[in-house]
């Protein structure tokens, strides 16, 4: 069964990504819900990140006669066919088994790119070939050199061309929310958990079928799958100790381009120029890490004039993106290219296999129709728009 046959369908139940959520939030379990909608403290930046966009509103142009959008765009010489792509995200068959292969192979049928991250419960020599020429690789930066060296040669051997190093984890964050719906590590076998397992069976069913989901990639270096052990690991081996020296390090062994992740302020996006890095992604971890942190959106603009005022550089956005109007929005404040975590993932969650097709979908044709209504035939025209 392709998209096409189901598109018709869906697209009447599930017109927008918020109806996607609501679907997904009946299908899984309280705790996978709870692990990916999350955000840390109050969660007041969750709040803060869905209104910022909101206030970004354009003075459209008409009589520009028969107007066809055309989204596609080059990014480091690569054509993609729209500027959204799936944002790294880890502990993903949590939310749903094989999610991270679902996504790959949506992105690849989508023309668009996919980030797969050093935690997902999947590996790059499985998802690699699913991605086609779209697979980028997210990378939490190992403080041993031999682990480091390894996991970048297995994602270029895999096929991902783009490199992602996420650098706003200095620590983990507390993630209340995630405690009181009972997550732990390595997850425990409670009544709790066997009747939320009773209460989504079709979750349970292909999580039977998948095995308790684990951090596939960094396993390796364990000699023990052992689930808190490979916590352990990833605390103590992974991260923390991000520097620009260590960023140049990365650069020099990469053949390709090399962007850092979780930038809000101008400054580090200067540095990260200075450090070689390829491209900047503005981004405050769609609030899961400092809820005291700027949105996105409103960092986004005193980057671009940073970057600008360097010579240039690519700029990737996201956090808090949920339709086309908001991809607009970040392209027209100077951002080259969008993603979005959470949204794929209530895809999958919602309508399984191809529901990551669906969320690409509702993006694409809602950034296209955005486009129609403001008057721009692309996004060069996007960026020319005028704002109120
Ligand atoms: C993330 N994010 C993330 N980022 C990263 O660099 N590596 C990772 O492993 C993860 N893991 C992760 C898990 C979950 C459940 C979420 C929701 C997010 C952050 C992600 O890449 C992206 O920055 C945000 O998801 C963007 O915000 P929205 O689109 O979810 O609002």
């Amino acid at each position: 069964m392709s998209y096409s046959n189901k598109k018709t369908n869906w697209l009447n139940r599930y017109p927008a990504i918020s109806d996607l959520a609501r679907k997904a939030k009946s299908r899984i379990p309280k705790v996978s819900w709870e692990y990916l909608e999350s955000g840390t403290g109050d969660e007041d930046l969750l709040d803060r990140n869905a209104q910022a966009f909101k206030k970004i509103n354009f003075l459209p142009r008409f009589c520009k006669g028969d107007l066809q959008a055309d989204c596609s765009t080059t990014l480091f010489g690569r054509k993609y066919d729209a500027p959204i792509g799936v944002a790294p995200v880890g502990l993903t068959g949590l939310m749903w088994p094989k999610v991270e292969e679902y996504l790959a192979a949506s992105c690849a049928r989508f023309n668009i790119p996919f980030c797969l991250s050093t935690l997902a419960t999947s590996t790059p020599e499985i998802v690699g070939p699913q991605c086609g020429d779209m697979g980028w690789f997210q990378l939490y930066p190992p403080k041993d050199q031999d682990i480091l060296d390894s996991l970048l040669r297995r994602a270029k051997d895999s096929g991902f061309h783009t490199l992602v190093i996420t650098a706003d984890i200095p620590m983990p964050s507390l993630r209340e929310r995630t405690k009181r719906a009972g997550m732990s590590m390595p997850p425990k076998i409670t009544p709790r958990m066997i009747w939320e397992g009773a209460t989504h069976p079709a979750w349970s069913i292909a999580t039977l079928r998948n095995g308790i989901p684990s951090l596939k990639t960094v396993e390796h270096y364990t000699n023990n799958n052992d689930m808190k052990f490979v916590s352990g690991f990833v605390g103590n081996r992974l991260g923390g100790t991000l520097s620009w020296e260590y960023c140049q390090e990365i650069k020099q062994k990469w053949d390709g381009p090399v962007i850092i992740k979780g930038i809000l302020h101008p400054q580090d996006a200067r540095q990260a120029i200075d450090a070689g890095m390829d491209g900047i992604w503005v981004s405050n971890h769609g609030a899961r890490q400092f809820n005291g942190a700027a949105t996105a959106i409103e960092a986004l603009p005193a980057i671009v004039e940073t970057v600008n005022a360097a010579g240039g550089g690519t700029i990737i956005f996201d956090s808090g993106v949920r339709n086309g109007l908001d991809i607009m929005r970040a392209l027209h404040l100077g951002a080259d290219f969008v993603f979005a975590g959470r949204p794929f993932f209530y895809g999958v969650a919602a309508l399984g296999k191809l529901g990551g097709d669906h969320a690409a979908h509702i993006f694409i044709d809602d950034l296209k129709n955005n486009m129609v209504q403001l008057g721009a035939a692309n996004l060069a025209e996007v960026r020319e728009a005028n704002l109120l």
